[in-house]
C-alpha cells in the first residue's frame, strides 16, 4: 500500500498574476487562527506578491511591504496577519525570535524562505513552492502537511483548481 506521511503535492499553474490572487483570496478564506503557510521558490518567483493578495483577500488595509529587513511585520485583517521572510537569517538566529508566538497564535502566518526555518514550523502546515514557467506564468505547487491543510488541497483538487 502506497504510504503519504504527507499530503501529495499539487500542481496550480498561474498563467498572471489574477491566478495567483485567486488562489491566494481562497486560502485566505480558509484561514483560521494558527494557520501557518510556508512560501519557498527563488527571488522574483512571486512568494511577496502571493502573501499581499492573501493579505488584502484576509482583508488587511494599507500596504503590505517584503519583510525581508524586518523578518516580522504585523497587521490587522480579519485574522492578524504575521507575514514573515526569514532569508537572512540563521536557524540558529531564527530559534531566538520566538517563531511560536506567532505560529500558534490567533494570527495567520505567511513565512518567505521558509525551508531556512522547516525544522521550527509546525508539524501542520501549508507548503506553497513557487517556481518561474514565464514571464507572467508560475507553477505553484502545493502541499499539506496534517489537516485541515490536506483538506484544504482536496477540496481545490474536486473544484479543478489544480491541474495535477
Ligand atoms: N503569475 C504571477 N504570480 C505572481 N507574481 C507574478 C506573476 N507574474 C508576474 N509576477 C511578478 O513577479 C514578481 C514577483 O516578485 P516577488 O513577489 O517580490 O517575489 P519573491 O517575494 O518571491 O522574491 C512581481 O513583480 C510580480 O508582479
Ligand atoms: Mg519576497
Amino acid at each position: 500500500m502506497e504510504q503519504h506521511q504527507n499530503g501529495e503535492p499539487f500542481v496550480y499553474i498561474s498563467r498572471r498574476q489574477e491566478d495567483t490572487e485567486t488562489l491566494a483570496a481562497w486560502l485566505a478564506n480558509a484561514a483560521v487562527p494558527g494557520t501557518v503557510i510556508g512560501l519557498d521558490g527563488d527571488l522574483g518567483a512571486g512568494k511577496t506578491a502571493f502573501s499581499q493578495f492573501f493579505a488584502k483577500h484576509l482583508g488587511v488595509k494599507g500596504i503590505v511591504n517584503s519583510p525581508t529587513f524586518t523578518i516580522i511585520k504585523e497587521y490587522e485583517g480579519r485574522l492578524p496577519f504575521y507575514h514573515m521572510d526569514v532569508y537572512r537569517v540563521s536557524l540558529e538566529e531564527a530559534e531566538d525570535l520566538g517563531l511560536d508566538e506567532y505560529f500558534y497564535g490567533s494570527g495567520v502566518s505567511l513565512v518567505e524562505w521558509s525551508q531556512i526555518v522547516e525544522e521550527l514550523l509546525p508539524k501542520l502546515h501549508l507548503h506553497l513552492y513557487i517556481e518561474t514557467a514565464g514571464e507572467t506564468e508560475r507553477k505553484i505547487t502545493v502541499q499539506g502537511f496534517g489537516e485541515p491543510y490536506e483538506e484544504w488541497c482536496r477540496s481545490l483538487k474536486q473544484n479543478g483548481v489544480f491541474t495535477e
